[in-house]
């Protein structure tokens, strides 16, 4: 009897070895829709390029990608030691970009709401970050909406929530609305690098020659940026320029989906495929996240709720992020609408939403597939036609939700993290309990 189990069994495995000749039909199905879907016809088309290979990646205007302004910026965006115009001498050298964007929690901030000065604590990953005791509500820095995950932004071409910054592309024609924080549009950069000149200063990092030399980084930028003249080789936009190069190469091409793209199709389990099937067809997520970052720079309402209401600092209900885009263009059919997210890694960071609304993944498709909003503010006008009941079973939505939580994981994103920073400074934080809490001491 015992024989006859195992020799069922050695059976059994030889038939599932041979499946080498034998294509699991998922995998048929899942190749013929993306094929589909794909403008050229040819599922490479969702293939994140490589983070080495320079001319695959989408590049800045101005700001062509080279391995010394990468290398620049991603020390940049780890040190703590540029949090020197910190409100308070408790907060100085404390933050860091990173603080918000964690590549650990998917590079968003572990919590609900990202706080860099007047923050201290870890935890973790983020989630015990809380308010230091000599900083008002008012003072730290803080904003009124949950930070997005910088992966694969390298595909936005005009970034946050609103897509307000960078002048090409959806900002063609807002040319009279660039002022106050968008008046460096008309530098006419794109998203990224127009973004991260202002965040610099709304961040409270200081980029002087004085104090980058202080530092360490001035050969740093002297190789990153041979072609400026000395007097403009230092400052904001060449910070801006380094620190967007880096953040072009933060591609998830190392989650399961894309390795099933290239070719390794048992890196996907059986739910898993089912579940890319799902959101590639009947629950008709393709529609909004496209391309292989699952991201597009448009904007939809699907009718959340905002930070102020799920316990965010220093937000209230007319804060401008409540309003997404319509808040930039002030135009009433573009309120409530919000630019769709890049979709990879999300599990870490369990905030989902521009509210930080919804607290797990199971939640998330829960709430596309009811498809009925949360939020009364938002008039039904303006709620995407797409959102409304998916009438999926319980089985699709695990199905779903396992494609989210595992095929679009990378779990390597360690390879985008420096040993160091040139200050030799704790990061991404460097408050005695962040420092506690990281084991830098
Ligand atoms: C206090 C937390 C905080 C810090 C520190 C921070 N960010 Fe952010 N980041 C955010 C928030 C919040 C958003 C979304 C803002 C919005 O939509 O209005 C965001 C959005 C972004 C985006 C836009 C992404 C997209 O898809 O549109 C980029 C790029 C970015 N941050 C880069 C940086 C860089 C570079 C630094 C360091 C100079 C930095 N951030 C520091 C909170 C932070
Ligand atoms: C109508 C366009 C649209 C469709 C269809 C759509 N999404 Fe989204 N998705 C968005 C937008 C816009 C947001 C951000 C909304 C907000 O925060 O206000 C979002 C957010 C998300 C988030 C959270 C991301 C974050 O940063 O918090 C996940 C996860 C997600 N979508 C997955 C899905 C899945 C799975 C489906 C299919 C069931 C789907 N989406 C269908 C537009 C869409």
């Amino acid at each position: 009897m015992k024989h006859l189990l195992l020799l069922t069994l050695v059976a059994f495995l030889a038939a599932s070895c041979s499946s080498d000749e034998l294509p699991d039909p998922l995998d048929i199905q899942l190749e013929n829709r993306l094929q589909q879907l794909s403008p050229d016809g040819d599922i490479r088309y969702f293939i994140l390029p490589e983070s080495d290979d320079f001319p695959a990646i989408p590049q800045g205007r101005g700001n062509p990608l080279t391995p010394e302004k990468v290398e620049l910026g991603k020390l940049l965006f780890y040190e703590t030691g540029l949090a020197a115009d910190a409100v308070y001498a408790e907060g100085k050298g404390t933050y860091s970009c990173a603080t918000c964007h964690l590549p650990t929690a998917g590079f968003m901030p572990g919590r609900g709401q990202g706080i860099a000065d007047g923050g201290v604590g870890f935890g973790q990953n983020g989630e015990s970050r809380g308010m230091m005791n000599n900083y008002e509500e008012e003072e730290i820095d803080v904003q009124g909406a949950r930070p997005l995950s910088l992966l694969n932004v390298a595909f936005v071409t005009n970034t946050t929530w609103s897509g307000k910054f960078g002048a090409r592309f959806a900002n063609e024609g807002t040319e009279e609305l660039w002022k106050d924080d968008t008046e460096v549009n008309n530098l006419g950069l794109d998203g990224l690098e127009a973004q991260n000149i202002e965040g610099t200063r709304i961040h409270r990092m200081r980029i002087t020659k004085e104090w980058l030399d202080t530092l360490g980084y001035l050969p740093l930028f002297d190789a990153a940026f041979p072609d400026f003249p000395e007097s403009e080789r230092y400052n904001r936009l060449t910070a801006s320029f380094a620190l967007s190069a880096y953040l072009r190469t933060l591609l998830a091409n190392e989650a399961p989906f894309q390795r099933w793209l290239k070719g390794e199709q048992n890196v996907m389990s059986e739910p898993e495929k089912r579940g890319a099937m799902l959101f590639f067809s009947k629950a008709g997520c393709y529609r909004c996240h496209k391309g292989g970052s699952l991201n597009s720079v448009e904007f939809h309402a699907l009718g959340v709720h905002d930070l102020y209401e799920t316990g965010g600092f220093n937000t209230g209900p007319d804060d401008i992020r409540n309003f997404g885009r319509g808040g930039f263009t002030q135009r009433q059919e573009d309120m409530f609408k919000f630019k769709v997210p890049g979709i990879y890694n999300m599990k870490e960071s369990p905030f989902y939403f521009h509210g930080s609304s919804h607290h797990s993944l199971r939640a998330v498709v829960e709430y596309f597939n009811r498809g009925i909003p949360d939020n009364p503010n938002v008039p039904e006008e303006n709620i995407s036609p797409y959102f409304h009941p998916l009438n999926l079973t319980d089985a699709e939505m695990e199905d779903l939700v396992e494609f989210l939580s595992h095929g679009l994981y990378d779990p390597n994103l360690e390879r985008y993290v420096p040993d160091a920073v040139l200050s030799g400074n704790c990061f991404p934080n460097n408050d005695p309990l962040s420092r506690a809490h990281l084991g830098c001491e």
